[in-house]
């Protein structure tokens, strides 16, 4: 097993109540940065540590941190992303479930470093019992000194707060999840302005993901420098990879990135292989917004490298022939799995979830969905391949937020990928719909 920066302590015994926590070293980068560090210095060791955005964008977490605003008379403040609700992401919940403090710590050091006196975890709405768990752990840490009026005697204050989340997969994307926590119902703004320059009740807000923030702590205890020394290239440091469909081990990893997929794939410390002695037939690597990827490119690059679970070999040859590392939901489909079924599934899932503010998502996704519901029932004419693939590119690029691009990518990555699979459905509508059947390619 590779090096744990977030999971190393769990498992070794319930680490929900602050004093286990404290027992494996808890809460010492909390009694550095406020006692000994200034702000700036800590931006500076996350910036060193190349540590990047792991919602998915993958994003400098310490670049993030310097466009921070600071205007006279304004606060600031720091919102953590835990609305994780992209298929096949399970990961956030997973270390809130099993390590609160590990979160609430980076919570402390990171609003301690941007000047944030009031912070938020904006947590899923359908996740109660991780917000029960996360409140416990607060009274706790507010119990110790840990949060609260002057902190550890450092003169630093700060309150922290659990919010619900708005129950709608937009709520995810940041400038919705601002909306929603004022109150609002969870539209995505028009960025810029970024909310670096204007975020929650229009202050300099930083928005990070749970695993970015969490992963302060160790930065702060061990050095930027000695983060930047795990991974590989830019993508540096450990990442968790929620892995599911069909393997023999589904379950949540962490990982040093530059892993090979091989490895992550087949070794038994992870994933143990594809389920029921079946082929692999294509991977998703980073939840359901990201490209589909067909067998003869999940464990080799187009040029013949070993792919590695990195933002850049991932990613390797752009959408022809690469994906995203994204928010490290690894779903994996065996060769009884229907490419056409699945992408229907996925823009149903988009369809249903877009805000409806813009036309090409609202539309777009609609008639995507329409289409691909056609084809998967047997209905589907052949044109309607090309009509696909001209929707998703109107969608893409032309929308307020991902979640457009999110929708279009899958179909246009699927059709690329899998267009005789597609054809199949059109030309044998009575031998797709049968129960069971599957395109096999000779
Ligand atoms: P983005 O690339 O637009 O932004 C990344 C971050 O950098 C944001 O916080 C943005 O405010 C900041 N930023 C970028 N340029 C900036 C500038 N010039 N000044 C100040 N700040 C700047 O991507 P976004 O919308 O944050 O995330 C999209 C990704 O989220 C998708 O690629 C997808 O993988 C992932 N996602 C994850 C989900 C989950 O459940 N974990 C759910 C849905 C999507
Ligand atoms: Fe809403 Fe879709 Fe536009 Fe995003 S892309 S703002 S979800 S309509």
């Amino acid at each position: 097993m590779g090096i744990k920066i977030l999971t190393e302590h769990i498992g070794k015994e319930d680490l929900k109540p602050i004093d286990a926590y404290m027992k494996y070293g808890g809460y010492t980068a909390v009694k550095k940065a406020l006692t000994s560090m200034s702000p700036d210095a800590i931006v500076e060791e996350v910036k060193k540590s190349g540590l990047r955005g792991r919602g998915g964008a993958g994003f400098p977490t310490g670049m993030k941190w310097s466009f921070l605003a600071k205007p006279e008379g304004k606060p600031r403040y720091l919102v953590c992303n835990a609305d994780e609700s992209e298929p096949g992401t399970f990961k956030d919940r997973y270390l809130m479930m099993h390590s609160p403090h590990t979160l609430i710590e980076g919570m402390i050091v990171s609003s301690f470093a941007l000047g944030a006196n009031t912070s938020y975890i904006y947590v899923r709405g359908e996740m109660m019992f991780v917000i029960r768990i996360l409140e416990k752990a607060i009274a706790e840490a507010y119990a110790k000194g840990l949060l609260g009026k002057n902190i550890l005697g450092s003169g630093y204050n700060l309150d922290l707060y659990v919010h619900p989340g708005g129950g709608a997969y937009i709520c995810g994307e940041e400038t919705a999840l601002l909306e929603s926590l004022e109150g609002k119902r969870g539209n995505p703004r028009n960025k810029p302005p970024f909310p670096a320059v204007s975020g929650l009740y229009a202050c300099p807000t930083v928005v990070n993901n749970v695993e970015s923030i969490a992963a302060t702590s160790w930065i702060i205890n061990n050095g930027g420098d000695e983060y930047a020394k795990i991974g590989i290239g830019k993508s540096t440091g450990t990442k968790l990879i929620s892995a599911c469909g069909n393997i023999n081990n589904p379950g949540v990893y962490e990982i040093e990135l530059g892993l090979s997929v091989e490895e992550f794939l087949y070794s038994d410390q992870y994933c143990g292989g594809i389920a029921n002695g079946k082929k692999l037939k294509a991977l998703v690597a980073g939840g359901s917004s990201v490209p589909i990827l067909p067998a003869h490119l999940i464990t080799k690059t187009a040029n013949g490298e070993s792919r590695l679970m990195s933002y850049e070999s991932l990613s390797d040859g752009g959408f022809a022939t690469g994906t995203m590392l994204g928010s490290g939901g690894f779903i994996v489909f065996d060769e009884d799995q229907c490419i056409v079924r699945n992408t229907w599934n996925f823009t149903r899932f988009y369809h249903h979830e877009s805000c409806g503010q813009c036309s090409p998502c609202r539309e777009g996704t609609g008639w995507m969905e329409k289409v691909l519901h056609r084809i998967e029932h047997g209905h589907g004419h052949m044109h309607d391949i090309d009509l696909l693939v001209d929707v998703a590119k109107k969608i893409e690029g032309n929308t307020i937020c991902p979640l457009g691009d999110a929708a279009a990518w899958p179909v246009g990555s699927a059709i690329r990928h899998f267009r005789d699979e597609f054809e199949w459905h059109i030309k044998n509508p009575s031998e797709a719909t049968r129960k069971g059947a599957v395109y096999r390619k000779e």
